[in-house]
C-alpha cells in the first residue's frame, strides 16, 4: 500500500493531543438537529500491531455514499487526540483530506471507495479509559460512547453499522490471549516471539460495540445449548489467580440466557460468548459483541470476599449486558438521544430477571430504593432531564439514573397497563420490525402500541417530561361510596418551566377495616390534572393501598392518618405496599420532626411509639421471611428524607434520624437481641433464609449499636471475628467503622491484612471508613487518600473513597465540624480538580452532589455553591467536568 505523507507532526499521545486544542465553548448537540450519515461504512478491516505505549493502528473503511443522506461528498472522519500517519483512498496517497479540530476530512468523489489510514496510539498513557487502554499489563477498549475516535478516525456515531474484521499481532509472553468481537477464523506465530490472530463478527454493528482485549488472562469455560440447537461456548476471562471466583458469573450467565429465551423469546446468536474481567473500568461493564468487557466487581465473587449484595449484582450486570444482546445490539441506537431506547428497556430487563432469579418482592423494593435515592434527587435538581435527552454537550454525562432507571419504570409502566401477555406481543414486534436497525424510542412506544394495542399517545410526555409527578391523594367516604380524589402536578425543570399533565398508572387496593380484606385489585390512570374515582360498597371508610408495587415512578403525597399506615405496615398483601406504609409511616414523623413543625417532646414520643410498634411487630411475624423482614427494618435514607424538604437542613435530619434509630434500638434492644442470636445460629448458605439471616444480622447490629454503643460494640467485634463470610465480616465491620472503640481499630487492621493483594476487598475498606458515622470520618477520608493504597487512577478506588464520603451525610456535610465549615464539600471540589484531567468522566460525576446547593439550608448551600464557583474557574476543564459544574451552577 502507498503510503501518504503528510507534512504533520504526528501526535502519538491523546492527552497531550487535547491539550494542543485551544479552549472553546463546547458545542451543545440536540435532538432535532439529527441528520442521516452522509457516508456509510459497509465493512472496516482494523489491524493491530500492540504494544503498551506505542499501538499501530491501520483501518480500512469500505465506504459508501448514504442514499438516504443529502448527497454531500464530504467523508467526516471522527478522531479525539489522533493524528494520521497516513491516509489513502482506493489504493493511492490522499491529498484531499485536512483536520477539521479533532475531525480529519476527506472529499470524495462518487460513491464507493476504500480509505486506509493509520494511526498511533498510546494505551499504557490513556488514563481516561476510554479508547484503547492498559490495565494491569493487559490492553482493553471501552467505546461507548464515543471512545472508538480515540483508536481510529471513523465517522462515530450509533447509525453507522460495520461488518467487522480484526487482526491483531503482538508479543505472545506479554499478550498470550488476543480477543475480539465474533470468533475467531484464523491464528498464528511468528519466529520473533510475537502471534497473531484474525477475528470476524458477521453480525453488523456500531463502533460503540468494537471491543480487543490482550493479555494475560484464564477462562472458566462451560458451554450453553440454545433453544434452537446452537452451542455456544462461554468463557469468563480473569487474571490467572482470580479464576476462582468466577463460577457466580458463569452461572448468571448461563441462567441469562436461558431466561431471555423463556422469558422475551430471544435467543444467542454466535458460536462464542467471551466476557473479560478489567480492574481499571469507567463503569459496571460493557456489552461489545460477543465480547463483554467488565469491572472486576461484577465478575468476581466468592463466599469469602463477596456480600450477599455483590452477589446480587454481579448476577444482575451478567443479565444486564448479555441482554444487550438484543436491546441494543441486534438493535441499536439511532442517535444517543435515544440511550434510553436501550439503555431503559435493558435494565428493565434485567430487573425482571433477578426478580426471577430470587424473591420478586425485595428486588421491586430494592429498585425503588435505588430509584428513590439517585433518580428523585437528580430529577429534582439542576441536572435534570427527560429519558430521552434534547441537548447534550458530552453524552458520557447522561449515562444517568434518569435514563436507565427511571427509563425502566417508563417501561415497566407500558407493561403494567398492557398486561404481561399483550406486553410480550409488544416487544415482540419491536424485535421483529427492527432487528438489525438503528432505531429510535419513537419507534419502540410504536411497537408497543402496535403489538400490545395500547394507545401511548400521552403516554409520551414520560419521554419529553423531566420531573418527578407529585400525586397528591384523599380519599372521602360518604353513604357507601368511598371516593379516591387524585391531583398531579409535575414541578418545572431546567429548561421545562411549564408542564403537561401526564398518565399516571396506580395500582390500588381498599381494605376492609373489620376484616383486614379488599375485594382485589384494580388499575387506575390519572391522565388529567385532577381526576375522582368512587368505589361503593362501603359502609366505613377503607384504607386505601395506592401505587401498589410501584406501578408509577411518582412522589405520593396524603394525609393518610398514622393508624392507617400502621394497619398497613402489618396487614397489606401487596409486600411493596407493605414496606411503604412502613417507609411512610416514618417519613411522616421525621419529616413533622425536622420540616419546622417543632414536635413537643409528647409528639415525638407519639411518632417514635407508634414506629416502634410497628417495627416490633415486623421483627415478631412469623409469617413474614427474613429478606422481607429486612426491607422492613430499613430506615429512609438521608437523601430520600431531604427530597421530602423543599430546603432541607442535613444536619437537623441527620440527628431526628440518629435520634430515632437509638430511640428503637433502646426500645427493642431485647427483642434485637434475640433476633441477633436467632440468626447468628444459621450456618451458611446461599438460599433464601441464610441470606435473610446475614441481612437481618446486621440489621439488628445497626439499631443495637445507635441504642447502646458499648454493648454492642462487643457484639459487632464477636461478629467480625466468627464471621466466615463477607456479608457477615462487612456488615460487623460497618457498625464497627461507625464507633469510636478499640474494637474498630483492630478490626480495621485485621481486614486490611487478611485481605491484602485484594483490590476489590481493599476497596471495601476504603469505602466503609469513609461512609462511616464516626465523628472523625473526615480526618479518615484524608489521611485514606494519603495512604499509599490510594490512587486516582483506578476508578473503583476513587469512588470507594470519594462517592462513599459524598454520599455519606455525615462526611459531605461536615457534621462533626465545629460550626459546619464546609470541608466536606471542599473535600469533593479538590478530588474534582485533581481527577479532572486524568479522568474527566468519573470527576463529573462528583458534581451532583454539591450541585443540591439550592436544596440544603442558607448556611451550607453558599459553602457549596462556592465549591462549585471555584473548581468553574479552573483554568482548563474537561468539557465533561464544565457542563456538570455549569449546570449546577445556572
Ligand atoms: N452500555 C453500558 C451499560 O451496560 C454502559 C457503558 C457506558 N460507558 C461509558 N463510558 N459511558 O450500561
Ligand atoms: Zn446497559
Amino acid at each position: 500500500m502507498d503510503i501518504a505523507s503528510r507534512p504533520s507532526t504526528p501526535i502519538e499521545n491523546p492527552e497531550t493531543a487535547d491539550a494542543a486544542v485551544p479552549p472553546q465553548a463546547p458545542a451543545v448537540i440536540r435532538r432535532e438537529e439529527y441528520q442521516p450519515p452522509e457516508w456509510l461504512v459497509p465493512e472496516i478491516a482494523l489491524d493491530f500491531a500492540l504494544d503498551l505505549d506505542s499501538t499501530k493502528v491501520t483501518a480500512t473503511l469500505v465506504v459508501r455514499q448514504n442514499p438516504e443522506g443529502s448527497g454531500g461528498q464530504t467523508l467526516r472522519l471522527n478522531g479525539d487526540g489522533l493524528a494520521a500517519r497516513t491516509v489513502t483512498v482506493d489504493g493511492q496517497a490522499a491529498n484531499d483530506w485536512r483536520m477539521d479540530g479533532q475531525d480529519l476530512l476527506i472529499e470524495l468523489t462518487g460513491q464507493n471507495h476504500t480509505v486506509e489510514i493509520e494511526t498511533v496510539i498510546n494505551p499504557a498513557g490513556n488514563s481516561q479509559l476510554m479508547g484503547l487502554y492498559a490495565s494491569n499489563g493487559m490492553l482493553c477498549t471501552q467505546c461507548e460512547a464515543e471512545g472508538f475516535r480515540r483508536i481510529t478516525f471513523f465517522p462515530d456515531r450509533p447509525d453507522v453499522l460495520s461488518t467487522y474484521s480484526v487482526r491483531m499481532a503482538g508479543d505472545k509472553a506479554r499478550f498470550p490471549v488476543l480477543l475480539s468481537n465474533g470468533n475467531c477464523t484464523a491464528q498464528g506465530e511468528n519466529a520473533d516471539g510475537t502471534h497473531w490472530a484474525e477475528w470476524h463478527d458477521p453480525w453488523p454493528k456500531p463502533c460503540y460495540l468494537f471491543a480487543l482485549v490482550a493479555g494475560e488472562l484464564i477462562a472458566n469455560h462451560d458451554s450453553f445449548t440454545t433453544a434452537g440447537g446452537r452451542k455456544v461456548d462461554l468463557n469468563i476471562w480473569v487474571r490467572p489467580g482470580d479464576e476462582d471466583r468466577t463460577q457466580h458469573a458463569m452461572d448468571s450467565l448461563i441462567a441469562s440466557m436461558k431466561w431471555d429465551e423463556e422469558a422475551f423469546g430471544r435467543e444467542y446468536d454466535l458460536d462464542l460468548f467471551n466476557v473479560v474481567a478489567v480492574s481499571d473500568f469507567n463503569m459496571g461493564a460493557m456489552e461489545n459483541k460477543g465480547l463483554n468487557v467488565f469491572n472486576t466487581r461484577y465478575v468476581l465473587a466468592d463466599p469469602q470476599t463477596a456480600t450477599d449484595a455483590d452477589y446480587d449484582a454481579v448476577e444482575g450486570v451478567i443479565g444486564h449486558e448479555y441482554f444487550h444482546n438484543w436491546s441494543g445490539n441486534r438493535i441499536t441506537c439511532r442517535d444517543w438521544f435515544q440511550l434510553s431506547l436501550k439503555e431503559g428497556f435493558t435494565v428493565l430487563r434485567d430487573q425482571m430477571f433477578s426478580a426471577d432469579m430470587g424473591s420478586a418482592a425485595v428486588k421491586r423494593i430494592e429498585d425503588v430504593r435505588v430509584l428513590r435515592s439517585a433518580q428523585f434527587p437528580e430529577d429534582s435538581g439542576p441536572l435534570a432531564h427527560p429519558i430521552r435527552p434534547d441537548s447534550y454537550q458530552e453524552i458520557s454525562n447522561f449515562y444517568t439514573s434518569t435514563v436507565y432507571n427511571k427509563g425502566a419504570e417508563v417501561i415497566r409502566m407500558m407493561r403494567s397497563m398492557a398486561g404481561v401477555e399483550a406486553f410480550r406481543k409488544g416487544t415482540d414486534l419491536y424485535f421483529a420490525r427492527h432487528d438489525g436497525e438503528a432505531a429510535t424510542c419513537e419507534d419502540f412506544v410504536v411497537a408497543i402500541e402496535d403489538g400490545a394495542g395500547l394507545d401511548l399517545r400521552q403516554f409520551r410526555q414520560w419521554y419529553s417530561q423531566a420531573g418527578t409527578p407529585q400525586v397528591k391523594v384523599r380519599l372521602d367516604h360518604e353513604g357507601d361510596v368511598a371516593t379516591l380524589h387524585l391531583s398531579q402536578v409535575v414541578p418545572a425543570t431546567p429548561g421545562q418551566p411549564v408542564k403537561q399533565p401526564m398518565p399516571i398508572p396506580l395500582r390500588l387496593a381498599l381494605f376492609d377495616r373489620d376484616t383486614g380484606q379488599h375485594r382485589g385489585e384494580e388499575l387506575i390512570v390519572l391522565d388529567a390534572e385532577q381526576a375522582s374515582f368512587a368505589f361503593s360498597g362501603f359502609t366505613r371508610i377503607p384504607v386505601l393501598s395506592i401505587n401498589r408495587g410501584f406501578t408509577a415512578p411518582v412522589a405520593i403525597t396524603s394525609d393518610v392518618p398514622t393508624a392507617d399506615l400502621v394497619f398497613l405496615a402489618a396487614n397489606d398483601d401487596d409486600p411493596f405496599a407493605r414496606y411503604e406504609a412502613m417507609q411512610s409511616l416514618i417519613v411522616q414523623h421525621l419529616v413533622a420532626a425536622v420540616g419546622g413543625g417543632i414536635l413537643c417532646d409528647a409528639e415525638r414520643q407519639a411518632g417514635r411509639d407508634a414506629i416502634g410498634r410497628a417495627l416490633a411487630a415486623v421483627i415478631d411475624d412469623s409469617a413474614l421471611d427474613d429478606l422481607m423482614r429486612g426491607e422492613l427494618m430499613i430506615l429512609p435514607s438521608e437523601a430520600y428524607l431531604s427530597e421530602q424538604l423543599k430546603v432541607a437542613d442535613p444536619g437537623a435530619i441527620h440527628a431526628e434520624r440518629e435520634g430515632l434509630k437509638a430511640w428503637l434500638g433502646r426500645e427493642l434492644k431485647d427483642r434485637l437481641t434475640a433476633l441477633h442470636d436467632r440468626v447468628s445460629a444459621l450456618p451458611y448458605g446461599r438460599g433464601a433464609d441464610a441470606r435473610g439471616a446475614r441481612k437481618l444480622k446486621t440489621q439488628a447490629l445497626v439499631y443495637l449499636a445507635a441504642g447502646a454503643p458499648e454493648e454492642a460494640a462487643s457484639r459487632a467485634a464477636a461478629q467480625y471475628a466468627a464471621a466466615d463470610n463477607m456479608t457477615d465480616r462487612q456488615g460487623a465491620l460497618m457498625v464497627l467503622c461507625g464507633l469510636d472503640t478499640p474494637a474498630r481499630d483492630d478490626a480495621l487492621a485485621d481486614f486490611r491484612q487478611r485481605y491484602d493483594g485484594n483490590a476489590l476487598v481493599i476497596d471495601k475498606w476504603f469505602s466503609l471508613q469513609a461512609g462511616s458515622l464516626h465523628p472523625k470520618v473526615l480526618e479518615h477520608v484524608r489521611a485514606l487518600a494519603d495512604s499509599p493504597d490510594f490512587t486516582l487512577t483506578n476508578p473503583n478506588r476513587v469512588r470507594a473513597l470519594y462517592m462513599s464520603c459524598a454520599v455519606n451525610p455525615k462526611a459531605f456535610h461536615a457534621l462533626n465540624q465545629e460550626g459546619e465549615n464546609g470541608e466536606g464539600y471542599r473535600t469533593i471540589a479538590d478530588l474534582i480538580l485533581a481527577l479532572d484531567p486524568i479522568n474527566a468522566q468519573t470527576a463529573a460525576r462528583f458534581v451532583a452532589p454539591l450541585g443540591r446547593w439550592r436544596r440544603i439550608e442558607p448556611k451550607r448551600s453558599a459553602l457549596m455553591r462556592a465549591e462549585l464557583e471555584r473548581v468553574a474557574k479552573a483554568p482548563k476543564l474537561s468539557r465533561d467536568t464544565l457542563e456538570q459544574v455549569t449546570k449546577s451552577l445556572g
